[in-house]
């Protein structure tokens, strides 16, 4: 009789990008970088600042069009279509510069983003939902604007949750948050991994890559240098060197 292959070894990634270039002018801000996010990973990109991890997100999710390579997402080309389409697919993403609509409240924020799935009475529950998953169930009518730093970042990732989405592309959200907010932060990741959703994580916080990440991939000058499980990738020669002189833990 045939096994089936539960733990999706040989099955299709979530998530494929293949040999992706993005050329700014003289510079290539990524060069020929492939990786794989299976469903239910969560995966660290990590890269000292300018290795190319916001310019590989942007390629990802359509917000720049990659110079050379494919991207596929649950089976699909995604690689030419713009950011709505591709939140639409179900791949969403947050911001590395959180900006938030100033004159909105949380909940009206999070509305926003649920409508891009549901109609205005679901929008409205979804949007409920979201802002207590993420923390801030008791700011629903704060003004965004009157928002702390962490309340900010929480949001961003509430706006993402509430696309509904199959995977998200977090960029640096626990930046600036406080040791017990960042395990708030890392506590609902997981929980969200637990309802099936799949993570490709970038974070200069290298304790909270290495406990999260299941797999981390390393950039250095637009290209991918190492790949592996977090104690791999923090054994390897190359990797150690690129972050000599670097605070680790800068937040
Ligand atoms: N829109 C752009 N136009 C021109 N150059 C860009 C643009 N965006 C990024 N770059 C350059 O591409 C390189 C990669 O930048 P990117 O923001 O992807 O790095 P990063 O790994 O996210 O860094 P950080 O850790 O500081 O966020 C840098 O040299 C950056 O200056
Ligand atoms: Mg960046």
């Amino acid at each position: 009789m045939p096994q089936s292959n539960l733990a999706g070894g040989s099955s299709v990634p979530l998530l494929r990008a293949e040999n992706i270039d993005v050329q700014f002018g003289g510079l290539k801000a990524v060069d020929d970088v492939s990786l794989d996010v299976a469903a239910g990973e969560i995966v660290g990109l990590i890269g000292p600042n300018g290795a190319g991890k916001t310019t590989l997100f942007q390629a990802i999710s359509g917000f720049v069009k990659p110079n050379r390579g494919t991207v596929w997402f649950d089976g699909a080309r995604i690689d030419g279509l713009g950011p709505v389409e591709i939140c639409r697919a179900g791949l969403a993403r947050t911001f590395q510069i959180v900006e938030v609509f100033p004159t909105l409240t949380v909940a009206e924020t999070l509305t926003a983003a649920a409508l891009f799935r549901v109609k205005m009475a679901e929008a409205k529950k979804v949007a409920a939902e979201v802002a207590h998953l993420v923390g801030l169930g008791a700011k629903q009518h704060v003004l965004c604007r009157h928002l702390t730093l962490p309340d900010q970042k929480a949001l961003e990732v509430g706006k993402a949750i509430a696309t509904r989405p199959r995977m998200i592309l977090l960029d640096e959200v626990m930046a600036g948050l406080r040791p017990s907010e960042v395990t708030t932060v890392m506590a609902l990741i997981r929980s969200l991994r637990d309802k099936g959703i799949t993570f490709l994580l970038v974070e200069h916080l290298m304790e909270v890559v290495m406990t999260i990440s299941d797999r981390v991939v390393v950039l250095g000058s637009g290209r991918k240098i190492a790949e592996g499980r977090p104690e791999e990738v923090a054994a390897n020669q190359q990797v150690i060197d690129i972050y000599l002189g670097e605070d680790l833990t800068r937040a």
